[in-house]
């Protein structure tokens, strides 16, 4: 009989793969069930990103392993793109390091920094890698709760300081998941004063930089005076450009912290497929209409679901950024009993938000990984369940 490691305890996917078997069940009796409880994009990318990917595949010279960082023009790629995008200047040799999909840095940059005592800031919802990864370094974690009234943004003022004194670590992720929040630059501007007074690394993740809406842009952490002596920023190509299967990403910013993860990840991997990282290439220095179309999609879908629901009497705030919907539970439920009875009584799959931290059990998290018609169908049956309370 094996007997787990002791750092295993704290990792946990249980209210997730609880939820996926009901799911696996509804199907399985045949029921059409609309999944809208995976954050797996259900678009394609952009046929030049496809190009790029099975030209280099074609080459025989593509197969070799190609060390961690990345290869130079995909660096070059990654540092022009943000200028662009974000009017932040990157060196690619020193503030740029690859990525197998932003988990990959998420999960690994605490093994860098944090010994075992060490507290970490975590968001309260957040994503589960987020406290993750710290606690396979053996940190202990100090929960941010995010509050509706505070647009779920983290109260800084709450944090004592005796917990200031011995943080290493804060996460960040806006425009969030689960919450669907975005912070604004006055926030960052915050943070970065609180992290240079006690030494900590800013870990803001950025994966749904790109999914936003009504015409919103978000600021990059790194564009705050100071920013890159304490934070560094996480980056997907998997929501942006619809890459999730090809474990493409990147970190960039402080250039201390870069170079440790950089130590690290080259003892335990040898960086990504040659060509991934061209059509990486393709994705960010091609046209970049792609992701106005992309985020069109989201946002339609956005605003059929919400005002659908709206439509019934379901109070749902229509977010400004990233792929999901955050909607209060309208019944006097747990998250996860509500979550059940919208399955077993619509066939509507969405994941309870108590799966993301305790202060998300008022709230459900729906994709908007279905098409529109899609949406409406499940608009139609919450209708007819809703209305036959
Ligand atoms: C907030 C957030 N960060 C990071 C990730 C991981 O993305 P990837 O590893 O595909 O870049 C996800 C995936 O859903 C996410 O929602």
């Amino acid at each position: 009989m094996l007997q787990e490691a002791s750092r295993m305890c704290g990792l946990s996917s249980a209210i997730f793969s609880e939820v996926d078997d009901m799911r696996k069940a509804e199907v399985a009796k045949g029921h059409d069930v609309i999944t809208l409880s995976i954050g797996s994009p259900d678009m394609a990318p952009a046929p030049h990103i496809v190009k790029a990917l099975m030209d280099a595949c074609a080459l025989s010279t593509s197969y070799g392993y190609t060390l961690s960082k990345g290869i130079s023009p995909f660096l070059q790629a990654i540092a022009d793109w943000y200028k662009m995008k974000f009017n932040v200047d990157l060196d690619p040799e020193t503030e740029i390091h690859t990525l197998m999909g932003s988990q990959d840095g998420l999960a690994h940059i605490g093994l860098c920094l944090l010994n075992p005592g060490d507290v970490v800031l975590v968001p309260d919802p957040g994503y589960p890698i987020f406290s993750a990864g710290p606690l396979i370094a053996g940190a202990q974690m100090h929960y941010m709760p995010l509050r509706e009234e505070n647009g779920y943004l983290p109260d800084l003022d709450e944090i004592e300081e005796s917990v200031l004194k011995k943080t290493k670590m804060m996460i960040l992720n806006y425009p969030n998941n689960p919450v669907a929040a975005i912070a604004p630059r006055e926030f960052f501007v915050k943070v970065v004063a609180l992290a240079q007074k006690y030494n900590f690394l800013v870990c803001q993740d950025f994966a749904y930089s790109e999914l936003v809406y009504d015409g919103y842009r978000p600021d990059s952490f790194l564009s705050i005076p100071g920013a890159k002596d304490v934070g560094v920023e996480f980056h997907s190509l998997s929501k942006t450009f619809n890459m999730a299967g090809c474990r493409v990403g990147f970190l960039v910013g402080n250039s201390q912290a870069i170079s440790l993860l950089g130590r690290l990840k080259s003892n335990f991997d040898y960086g990504i497929f040659y060509p991934i990282q061209m059509a990486g290439i393709a994705a960010l220095t091609g046209p970049q209409d792609c992701i106005v179309q992309t985020t069109a999609t989201y946002q339609r879908r956005r605003d059929v679901l919400v005002d659908g629901f709206n439509a019934l009497g379901w109070a749902v705030p229509k977010p400004q950024g990233s792929m999901f919907v955050w909607a209060p539970v309208p019944t006097q439920q747990t998250s996860m009993e509500f979550t059940k009875d919208l399955l077993y009584n619509t066939a509507v799959s969405v994941v309870p938000g108590r799966a993301f931290g305790q202060f998300g059990d008022h709230h459900v998290r729906i994709a908007l990984v279905q098409p529109e018609n899609r949406l409406e169908e499940v608009v139609s049956r919450v209708a007819k369940w809703l209305g036959s309370k």
